[in-house]
């Protein structure tokens, strides 16, 4: 999908050469009296007939007289909020989605002085609503649209935001892409590729480490998790460097489990088929450096992803086997379907070497973490008030909202062992905290905050799939601390 913006007024909107416009219309739209160019003409008599509205909210006009595209759908967007820009281009979508369409010219400009900032959530939206996964269905119909053009009142001054808009794009694009390849199709080798190959396109570098490298460092914890199965692990090491030298990186964590069965602990089989999406860290992740890719912030930034798959096996952990961390701390793993945390503890022990200027892990940690936050906000965890803060405000920002949760110390209480020094489990009740009061104790010494994507990271039911979150949050804070703004 390629995208451009455009300096257009009304007049010259109407003689965009493409195969529909489409034309957001706020609440207040004050149109001059005098303007007499035919979208103008038509949008002004359907908004005094009521034929445009709040409740009326689409409108579909074939071969306007004088309009070059032809089509034009007239969406009504509210007070044009994110929410209402999402459902609007959901609807316009639905409606043009024939084959035939291919190129759309998308009237942004009566938005006046929001245009610029409604790029992002417009462009994401866009992507959602036409993204077609056809990697192992090629009867799946492919995106049609491939041609956007962005008419703005003052494009210019558009310029910063659309390119964010739309290296945020790429980045979800990517993670969502890889969040839905299924669990034979996105092994850790092939994850480890896809680091590999957008490091070469992208000119950072990447390193990529085996069984044998993990097992040099001492990451027990890590390759207990890997034991069980037969695909040997992975563990990616990606830099992004935009900035000297001797400026301390940001320390992304992705957790990587290409498939979790649960391990001895097994899952019920209903929905287990879902558990393809436990590599959403890692793929937000990977997102995030493909974003980077086209941002160039000037900052440096260090992605690490364990990954492999969580598998009963004759050689798989077993319920109370006890376990040697890369840190040194001992884990009873009382249940080894809380394997996330256990991968993660090495990687974020891994991270100090970089003395990072934050670290922050992204996983699909807790069911328990649905249960509390559902769909609509990631779980934010945070040893650091400056840091917490600073990821919410780039949450809200980017409209991918996280909610900041407690890490009292009485939380840790159940994480203790009567056999190592720390059970991985801490009972039922606030699982998503229990989870992360685990990982704090491998991130001592570090700015540290934590998100539980696993409520946020794909969708269940009829329009099952990956969102691509938390890549557009995660890329915001990143811009944010590049340009000072985060406030760390
Ligand atoms: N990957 C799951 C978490 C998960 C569950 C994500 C449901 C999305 C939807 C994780 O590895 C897991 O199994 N966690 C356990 C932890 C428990 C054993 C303490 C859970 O949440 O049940
Ligand atoms: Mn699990
Ligand atoms: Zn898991």
């Amino acid at each position: 999908m390629n995208f451009q913006i455009k300096t257009l007024d009304w007049a010259q909107a109407a003689t965009l050469v493409a195969d529909a416009l489409l034309v957001l219309v706020p609440e207040q739209t004050a149109l001059p009296s005098s303007a007499k160019d035919p979208l103008s003409l038509t949008l002004r008599q359907a908004l005094a007939a009521g034929d445009l509205s709040a409740s009326a909210k689409t409108l579909v006009a074939y071969r306007l007289l004088g309009v070059k595209a032809p089509r034009v759908v007239f969406v009504h967007v509210g007070e044009g909020g994110a929410a209402a820009l999402r459902q609007a281009l959901a609807s316009a979508a639905a409606a043009l989605k024939q084959p035939n369409v291919k190129h759309w010219g998308l009237v942004l400009s009566l938005l006046g002085q929001d245009e610029a900032a409604a790029l992002q959530p417009v462009m994401l939206a866009l992507g959602d609503a036409t993204y077609s996964y056809t990697h192992t269905k090629p009867s799946a119909k492919a995106r049609t649209l491939s041609k956007v053009t962005l008419a703005l009142a003052d494009a210019p001054a558009a310029k910063v935001a659309f390119a964010q808009a739309l290296a945020t794009l790429r980045g979800v694009e990517l993670a969502k892409e890889w969040a839905n390849r299924p669990g034979n199709h996105a092994t850790p080798s092939r994850l480890a590729d896809a680091a590999k190959a957008l490091g070469r396109v992208a000119g950072f570098s990447s390193e990529v480490l085996g069984p044998k490298e993990v097992a040099k460092l001492g990451m027990g914890a890590f390759m207990a998790v890997a034991q069980g199965s037969a695909e040997p692990l992975r563990f990616m090491v990606l830099h992004y460097n935009g900035a000297p030298k001797s400026q301390a990186p940001v320390v992304l964590v992705g957790k990587g489990i290409t498939f979790d069965t649960g391990g001895i602990s097994i899952k019920p089989a209903a929905e287990m088929d879902e558990m393809k999406f436990d590599m959403g860290g890692a793929a937000s992740v990977l997102g995030v450096f493909e974003a980077l890719a086209h941002s160039r912030p000037k900052i440096n930034v260090v992605g690490l992803i364990p990954s492999c798959e969580n598998m009963p096996d004759g050689l798989a952990v077993k319920p109370g086997d006890v376990v040697t961390s890369m840190s040194g701390q001992t884990i009873e793993v009382l249940n080894t379907d809380a394997e996330g945390r256990l991968i993660l503890c090495d990687a974020l022990t891994y991270a100090k070497r970089f003395k990072p200027h934050s670290v922050i892990d992204v996983a699909t940690l807790t069911g328990a973490c649905v249960v509390a936050l559902g769909a609509v906000r990631s779980g934010l965890f945070a040893s650091d008030d400056a840091l917490a803060q600073a990821l919410g405000d780039a949450g809200e920002r980017s409209h991918d909202l996280c909610w900041r949760m407690p890490l009292d110390d009485a939380y840790a209480e159940g994480l203790k062992s009567h056999f190592a020094d720390l059970g991985n489990v801490g009972g039922r009740a606030a699982g998503a905290i229990t989870a992360a009061k685990f990982l704090q104790k491998f991130a001592a010494d570090m700015r540290w905050a934590h998100l539980d994507i696993a409520g946020t990271a794909w969708r269940s039911g009829a329009a099952k799939g990956a969102t691509g979150r938390p890549v557009p949050l995660l890329h915001q804070y990143l811009l944010d601390v590049a340009s000072g703004q985060a406030g760390l």
